[in-house]
């Protein structure tokens, strides 16, 4: 009689087990619509010897410029150095990118990826602040620091 009512109850469980998994299925739906409806999905990250598509052409740097004191400078400082209260404050040490070797060894797909995702403490760029194009323009605006001078409108070369 025992041995009936596992079997029973076995049976159960079994009749319970795709009940359950389709009971969920809906649920986990649910909550991926609206991600689903958003235009800026996010795209994964992009590859590290992915090419830098744009061009360092001056209106490129000057837009590049803008962002950057908007989002970047409280951190990494108008000049590149690094050097900005905020890094102080939150005790942030960030590579002085007026020297060229900072940036030597790192290509422009990682800096696009590190800038567009985040990565520790650094904060994504979200596609809502800058499209691709601005963020590959970011890239080469902060290449552009280990230059005798930050490519911008208006400032003449030595
Ligand atoms: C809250 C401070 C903060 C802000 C704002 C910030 N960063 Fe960073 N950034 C960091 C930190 C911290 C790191 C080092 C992260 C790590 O551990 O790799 C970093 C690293 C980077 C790197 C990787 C190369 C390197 O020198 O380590 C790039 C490129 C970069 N930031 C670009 C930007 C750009 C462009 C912006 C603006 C869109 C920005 N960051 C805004 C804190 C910040």
């Amino acid at each position: 009689m025992l041995k009936l009512f596992l079997l029973l109850f076995a049976g159960t469980l079994f009749a319970l087990a795709p009940a359950r998994t389709f009971a969920l299925t809906p649920q986990q739906a649910t909550p991926q619509a609206p991600a689903a409806a958003q235009p800026a999905a996010p795209t994964g990250p992009m590859p590290i010897d992915a090419a830098n598509p744009v061009k360092p052409a001056p209106a490129v740097l000057a837009k590049a410029k803008t962002l950057f004191n908007m989002d970047c400078s409280m951190c990494h400082g108008e000049s590149g150095n690094g050097q900005s209260d905020v890094a102080k404050s939150m005790g942030l040490t960030l590579d002085n990118w007026t020297d060229p070797k900072a940036l030597a060894g790192k290509p422009d797909g990682l800096l696009f990826d590190i800038i567009r995702n985040g990565n520790g403490k650094m904060p994504a760029e979200t596609k809502d602040r800058a499209n691709d194009t601005a963020v590959w323009g970011l890239v080469l605006y902060i290449r552009s620091f280990s230059q005798s001078q930050p490519a911008t409108a208006g400032s003449a070369p030595q």
